[in-house]
């Protein structure tokens, strides 16, 4: 299989959680896309979906799935999305696309997170892939100053700009051995709206797919 018909196999198998009259929490990203696709074939079961990002509601409508107001809603039995990095702890890195804050608020809304990746996103320690840390834009360079404090190296990602108008920091070079303090740390730095470690509340399924097939673990 390749990497394509990896992330194709897991999205399919996603639909294996999702229960019908529902609202489904949906993230972003390639893999997620392939989800997407695969949503509108029971798009007749569900209710509806909420969307993590733009790129998400775009397609989602497309395929004429309606998408709801997460304040109109207080709780979601699911949510699906990609990572870019995942442990066996079920921490992630997330936040390659951006849409890292908004796909973690709908995160905490949703009772239960299924991750759905290639093999190529299984670490044993976080931070090989650069954390992404969303900040208010005036306080682009004061933060980035805070980040180098904690041992990372940010870098601007040049062009970007969130879904809620802000900037984004990729920070390199960070071994990422306690997720959840860092996770903590990095939100305590005024300016930071959020950052892309999902720690405090990681996946609680993945759907793994490997040239070996689709493995779910919990
Ligand atoms: C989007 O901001 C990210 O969190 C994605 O979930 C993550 O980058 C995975 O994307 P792919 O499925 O494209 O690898």
């Amino acid at each position: 299989m390749t990497q394509d018909e990896m992330k194709k196999a897991v999205a399919i198998k996603a639909l294996d959680f999702i229960e019908n009259d529902t609202i489904v929490g949906v993230g972003t990203g390639s893999t997620v896309n392939h989800f997407i696709d695969a949503l509108a074939t029971i798009k007749n079961k569900i209710t509806g979906a909420v969307s993590s990002s733009e790129e998400s509601t775009k397609r989602l409508k497309e395929h004429g799935i309606e998408v709801f107001d997460l304040n109109s809603i207080d709780t979601l039995d699911v949510y699906i999305d990609g990572a870019d990095e995942i442990t066996k702890h079920m921490s992630m890195i997330k936040g390659g696309g951006a849409a890292l804050t908004r796909e973690k608020i709908v995160a905490a809304v949703s009772k239960r997170f299924i991750c759905i990746a290639d093999d190529s996103k299984q670490v044993e320690v976080l931070g090989t892939f650069p954390l992404p840390v969303e900040v208010i834009p005036m306080a682009r360079s004061y933060v980035a100053r805070e980040l180098v404090k904690l041992g990372g190296d940010p870098v601007y990602r040049q062009g970007v700009i969130t879904d809620n108008g802000n900037v984004i920091l990729d920070v390199h070079n960070m071994s990422i051995i306690d997720p959840k303090g860092l996770e903590n740390s990095i939100n305590s730095i005024v300016g930071v709206v959020t950052n892309g470690l999902f720690a405090q509340r990681g996946a609680d399924i993945l759907v793994l797919g490997s040239a070996q097939g689709v493995e779910v673990i919990s």
